[in-house]
């Protein structure tokens, strides 16, 4: 029998909480100690309709089922009254290779993955005091990525630059004081949000770099997770070459697709530069931030093993509840 479950049943059921990070820490965690297989992504393009699916996969050893996510990105869409993003998550016995189930969730369950992801490098890099808080972007990462933060660390403001029209910052700050119970102070510009705050997430598509290396200071943490493409950069290269700790989900991933990319590039790092990924933080092979003055930094591109945590966390929870429709 395969499990089918609507969008509507995983926004009401699957939440962005600790018990979700911990299964996202601890597909990082797997993937560190080499218990993943993470095949690299699969970009199908359709160029005529400014369009592409991605794949992201992972098997995780000693884990009954396995995850394929097909997301579609069909930036055309809007002009016909239809949403760009769409999106499945399949979920398939690790034994027999039968299909299990499949996750409708046009790219809910990413949004709370990636969230979780910020979590974790947080709680590994961030400064104790995050109680100025900064994002750089307002819309659906914006949200979930200072939601994840406020699971880990006490959060008074949010310092918030983006390049949206007031009614798209107004619901942001809206939303966010509603949800948080913090202030949210609307920034005249990135360096604002830099230099007032103690940890800074940036969360667009931009493809040019907005953030400098000039305006870091002691203790700051940055998360950036909007760079996931080869067009894709939010920091300036030299941001990467001057921190203490630097950090990845994925090497091999965000120094072809994230910050490391453009870094690397930029020769503000080279390939004998240490880079941690999270799975050494949660796995003890790196203790993480040791000093409250430290720089710290980590690139977020999306690692299957999120995709397959996730997934399994939410079928289990469908099982439970009984959730969807069961065919076959
Ligand atoms: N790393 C990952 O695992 C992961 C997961 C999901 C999404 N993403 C990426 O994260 C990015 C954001 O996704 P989203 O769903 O939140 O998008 P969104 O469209 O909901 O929000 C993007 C926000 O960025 C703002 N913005 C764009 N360019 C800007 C700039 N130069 N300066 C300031 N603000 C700017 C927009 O105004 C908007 O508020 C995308 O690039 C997406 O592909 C990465």
């Amino acid at each position: 029998m395969v499990r089918v479950v609507t969008e509507r049943e995983l926004l009401d059921h699957i939440a962005l909480d600790l018990s979700a990070v911990e299964d996202v820490e601890r597909g990082f965690a797997e993937l560190d100690k080499g218990n993943a297989t993470v095949p690299p992504i699969m970009m199908i393009p359709v160029p005529h309709l400014d369009a592409e699916v991605d794949i992201k996969a992972a098997y995780i050893k000693g884990l009954p089922m396995l995850a394929v996510k097909v997301a579609s990105g069909f930036f055309r869409n809007p002009e016909k009254g239809l949403p760009s993003q769409s999106g499945q998550m399949v979920v398939i016995d690790a034994e027999t290779g039968f299909l299990q189930g499949v996750l409708l969730d046009n790219g809910y369950l990413t949004q709370v993955r990636t969230g979780a992801a910020g979590a974790v490098a947080a709680k590994y890099l961030a400064p104790k005091d995050c109680a100025n808080a900064g994002v750089v972007g307002a819309g659906a990462q914006a949200r979930f990525q200072m939601r994840a933060l406020a699971l880990i660390r006490d959060i008074r403001t949010i310092r918030s630059f983006s390049l949206d029209s007031d009614d798209v910052r107004d619901a942001y700050t809206r939303d966010m004081e509603r949800e948080l119970g913090v202030k949210v102070i609307t920034a005249a510009s990135v360096e604002e949000v830099v230099r007032e705050s103690s940890i800074v997430v940036t969360t667009t598509p931009s493809r040019r770099p907005f953030l400098k290396a000039a305006w870091l200071h002691p203790g700051l943490h940055i998360t950036s997770m909007g760079a996931d493409a080869e067009e894709k950069q939010e920091l300036e290269g030299a941001v990467a070459g001057a921190v203490n700790i630097l950090a990845c989900d994925l090497k091999a991933q965000s120094t072809r697709l994230g910050e490391l990319r453009s870094a690397l590039r930029d020769g503000a790092i080279t390939a004998e530069t240490p880079i941690f990924e999270l799975g050494a933080f949660v796995n003890g092979k790196h203790p993480g931030r040791t000093d409250e003055q430290q720089v710290t930094m980590c690139d977020l591109t999306g690692v299957g093993v999120q995709d397959t945590m996730i997934s399994l966390r939410a079928y289990a929870i469908a099982q439970e509840k009984g959730l969807g429709v069961e065919i076959g």
